[in-house]
């Protein structure tokens, strides 16, 4: 598939690895349809790239919620009459001991990272299918991969992703394309979401080594940018220095 000219839906799209993901797909002519909950954000975004003589719109999303993520998948239709690509990026990271007992960042984590993401099969599945093509992407981690203590809540919603995703992809394998993108440490306003201080200290001050949100974005083009025949099942991209 080319970049240039596809429609790209992206979850998460207001920050981090979204944001970039939309910023260096628009740069190659995709045409990007942003979801997020901060609309103020997404609507700068869409100016700045609009700006920079790309094609943008938004939609504010709330991953947790089925109609919102379904209606970012009928907005990049009725826009720009079709839906190329969807981003699955949205990720809530309130990490800490699962000793913590802090319930309520648990079923944050579960809302948004594991339900964000079936919604959103959800709600491409059906264009795609329709259309006769389609490129299904979700970001997961590393967490998933590697369990280290503070992140296993976290990483169990990383896992579930891995998991579903590769049976999804077992299961359309034909016309459309499903690929896991795994990423490790990435300069993101991820961690400003912790709430045990220290803990927030502690990864702030590792994020030397951390990579730019833009690498993400590149590997994400890599995995739309194969011919329809080749699928990119997964992707894992660390820091060089991530153990
Ligand atoms: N940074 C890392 O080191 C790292 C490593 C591996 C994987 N990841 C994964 O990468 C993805 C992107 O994270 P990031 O690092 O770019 O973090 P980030 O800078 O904190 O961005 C997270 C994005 O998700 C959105 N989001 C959060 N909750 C949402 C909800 N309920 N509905 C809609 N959007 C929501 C946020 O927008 P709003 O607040 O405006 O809704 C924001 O745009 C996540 O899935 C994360 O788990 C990150």
């Amino acid at each position: 598939m080319q970049i240039d000219d596809a429609v790209v839906a992206i979850t998460g799209a207001s920050g981090g690895m979204g944001e970039a993901t939309a910023r260096y797909l628009a740069e190659r002519g995709a045409r990007v349809v942003l979801g997020a909950r901060s609309e103020d954000r997404l609507r700068r975004l869409v100016d700045d790239i609009t700006a920079r003589g790309g094609t943008a719109t938004q939609i504010p999303v709330d991953v947790r919620r089925r109609e919102d993520v379904a209606r970012l998948a009928r907005h990049a239709v009725a826009t720009f009459g079709r839906l190329d690509v969807f981003v699955a990026n949205a990720g809530a990271m309130p990490i800490g001991p699962v000793d913590a007992l802090a319930l309520d960042d648990w079923e944050t984590m579960v809302d948004v990272n594991v339900k964000g993401v079936l919604w959103s099969i959800a709600a491409a599945l059906p264009i795609f299918r329709e259309q006769g093509s389609g490129h299904f992407i979700a970001v997961a981690s590393t967490a998933a991969r590697k369990i280290v203590p503070n992140m296993a809540v976290y990483a169990g919603t990383k896992a579930a992703v891995v998991a579903i995703c590769d049976g999804l992809r077992q299961e359309l394998a034909g016309d459309i394309r499903v690929t896991t993108l795994t990423p490790g440490f990435t300069a993101t306003g991820f961690a400003d979401h912790i709430r045990d201080g220290d803990l927030r200290e502690r990864i702030a001050a590792s994020g030397s080594i951390a990579m730019p949100a833009e690498t993400i974005a590149e590997a994400i083009a890599y995995a739309i940018g194969q011919p329809a025949g080749v699928n990119v099942g997964e992707i894992v991209i660390r820091p060089t220095a991530q153990a």
